[in-house]
């Protein structure tokens, strides 16, 4: 008998709002799928549930699953830092029913905190880190930082919005692009993937270019927000697309 596949974990979270594109799903996927029973994933940022949907079909029995998200209504999305309590009530209703309907409620244990609260929530080590919360420099720099700090050596993180939201892509250039740790992995669009396996000398140097050879992108992606902000959506599809990047 064979497990699920990324065809049964898209069926899953089709429908289910959010910004985390079919290709973005099947590297979470991957991911996911090559855990073992023992293991730990910790997501933050959750809002409805796409893809904790995605991580916890893709999972292996016995691989436990954490999503970490106030769902307070601040720093919900694209051009949504500030919000309501109301729209966050609304994320977490919609959140519960989605991984009710797709069949993981039991499998993912929410931790409804911002998650530089929710260090203390999660014991032991981390095999998967899912970095998507909020995209502001500072939030998002510290959950690259102590939360990075929490994925087991040859583990992976998973980074949303990288290389194309400002504050992100700065955290990532402050704590990533010199590190002696992380390896950068590739990107599906803005989901960057890194590993955490020691780096030295010109390996280190290599691992720097890789990722300054992502800022053309970063520049683009700019370029497409900038045009759609100021409506001059002829503009933003001269770049590249008609619809904010990510
Ligand atoms: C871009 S959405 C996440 C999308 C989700 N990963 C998906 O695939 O649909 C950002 C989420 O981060 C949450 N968030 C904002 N600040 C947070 C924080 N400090 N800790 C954890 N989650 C946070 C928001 O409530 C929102 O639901």
């Amino acid at each position: 008998m064979t497990g699920p596949t990324l065809a049964d974990a898209l069926t899953a979270a089709e429908g289910v709002e959010g910004w985390l594109s079919d290709d973005q799903a099947g590297r979470l996927w991957e991911r996911a799928a090559a855990l073992r029973p023992g293991d730990r994933i910790v997501e933050i940022g959750s809002y409805r549930g796409r893809s904790a949907i995605v991580l916890a079909t893709a999972a292996p029995e016995g691989v436990e699953i954490v999503a970490i998200d106030p769902h307070a209504g601040n720093d919900r999305g694209p051009r949504e830092i500030r919000g309501s309590g109301a729209a966050g009530e609304a994320d977490h209703r919609a959140f519960v029913e989605n991984l009710r309907r797709a069949g993981v409620s039991e499998r993912v244990r929410h931790v409804r905190r911002p998650s530089q609260d929710a260090l203390d929530a999660v014991e032991g080590d981390v095999a998967l880190l899912y970095v998507d919360a909020a995209h502001r420099y500072g939030p998002a720099r510290a959950d690259l930082e102590r939360w990075g700090a929490r994925v087991a050596p040859a583990g992976t993180m998973l980074v949303h919005d990288a290389f194309s939201s400002v504050g992100v892509t700065l955290a990532l250039a402050r704590l990533l692009f010199r590190s002696p740790e992380w390896r950068y992995a590739g990107r599906s669009r803005s989901l960057a993937e890194y590993r955490r396996e020691p780096l030295r000398g010109r390996e280190r140097r290599r691992n720097l270019v890789r990722q300054l050879a992502q800022l053309p992108w970063f520049a683009r992606n700019l370029g497409i927000k900038a045009a759609l902000t100021m409506r001059l959506r002829r503009v933003a599809r001269a770049l590249g697309s008609s619809t904010w990047p990510y």
